[in-house]
């Protein structure tokens, strides 16, 4: 017999041995067990099958030699073969990058389990769910759950009493600043107030048609007094001929032209909160984690305080 052979049987009989030892040992031997029976010969199978496999294979390297075509290039006196390709492997090689391309486009990374996506559903849910329980509140209750919001989101920065924390963020208690008013008309906005681009022109583009010139320095002061005081006092007459056209005769503003000056809308407040803002105290970040609700809700509060309810 060849000494390959019978090294070979050694070795099965050692692996069969020491499997049925290692289950012997800890499972309480074969024991009648069907489930243990199936693993042994399962394992006996597997090393009866490697150890004919790897016989055959090294009887084969040590006896056959190669034959076919040798290529032009060598190197050292080793040269290669022009054989075909082996089937199998050819195959697999196209199979895998096959199988590779769908799991990447259609398989598992785009399509399955997310957690992200668990996530993002439960969220939307949640969501249903809450406009279903509060869709009627309003009033009193609308503006206490605005408080709640508010106090959660935006203490941070406009502080306790939404009064901005000595100018580190706007001044929610009234409409807005003279010194904010006073920045947009020297510098124009351009903050999707009214939840699209359109932006307000710097001082540049602002006529009085009062005096038919650009507006002047003491106009501005005077006009962002009047603006910033409820429009009250001087400036009134700056008022309708510099910025009525756009912002309307009493400041309430004009759809899709101009936003409400001289009083928050609950629109206005939407799209702050959605696209974030800048102006003369800072930038405020878009804050995108309230529902339409809690963002009704906020309103709400904000037009309370700014009504000094
Ligand atoms: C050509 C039209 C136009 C004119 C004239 C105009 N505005 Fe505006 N204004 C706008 C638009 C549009 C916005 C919103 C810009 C944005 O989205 O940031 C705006 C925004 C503002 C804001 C910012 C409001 C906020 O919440 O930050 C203030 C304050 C303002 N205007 C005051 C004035 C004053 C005062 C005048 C007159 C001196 C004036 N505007 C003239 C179109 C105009
Ligand atoms: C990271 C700080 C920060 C947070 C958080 C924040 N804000 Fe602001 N907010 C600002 C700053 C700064 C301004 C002033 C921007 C400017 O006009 O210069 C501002 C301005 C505003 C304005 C004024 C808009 C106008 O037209 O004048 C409103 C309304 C507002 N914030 C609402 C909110 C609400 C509601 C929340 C909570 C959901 C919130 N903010 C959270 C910083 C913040």
């Amino acid at each position: 017999m060849n000494k390959l052979y019978l090294w070979g049987g050694i070795l099965s009989v050692f692996l069969i041995g020491a499997t049925y030892l290692a289950i012997g040992t800890t499972k309480g031997g074969l024991n009648g067990d069907i489930v243990n029976t199936l693993a042994v010969l399962g394992a006996i199978a597997i090393a009866l099958i490697t150890i004919w496999v790897v016989v055959k294979y090294v009887r084969q390297m040590q006896n056959d030699t190669a034959s076919g075509e040798l290529a032009e290039e060598n190197w050292d006196g080793i040269g290669e073969y022009k054989n075909e390709l082996p089937v199998g492997w050819a195959v697999s090689f196209i199979g895998t990058m096959i199988w590779g391309m769908w799991y990447f486009i259609v398989g598992y990374p785009v399509n399955a389990f997310s957690q992200i996506g668990q996530y993002n559903e439960e969220v939307k849910e949640l969501n249903q769910k809450f406009a279903a329980k509060y869709a009627d509140i309003k009033g009193d209750r609308l503006v206490d759950m605005g408080e709640s919001v508010f106090l959660a989101n935006c203490t941070v920065c406009h502080g306790i009493n939404a009064d901005g924390m000595d100018g580190k963020a706007a001044n929610l208690n009234q409409r807005i600043e003279k010194k904010s008013v006073e920045y947009v008309i020297k510098h124009g906005s351009n903050n999707h107030l009214l939840g699209m681009e359109m932006p307000m022109p710097d001082r540049n583009g602002l006529f009085n048609a009062n005096t038919g010139a650009l507006i002047t320095d003491a106009e501005i002061d005077t006009v962002a007094s009047y603006v910033a005081n409820g429009f009250q006092g001087a400036g009134a007459d700056i008022f309708a001929g510099t910025c009525a056209g756009c912002h309307g005769p009493d400041g309430r503003g004009l759809p899709s032209v101009a936003p409400n000056i001289r009083e928050f809308t609950t629109d206005l407040i939407a799209n702050v909160l959605h696209h974030g803002k800048r102006g003369a105290i800072g930038k405020m970040p878009a804050i995108n984690v309230l529902n339409k609700k809690q963002k009704e809700a906020v309103a709400a509060y904000i037009i309370s305080l700014s009504k000094g309810e």
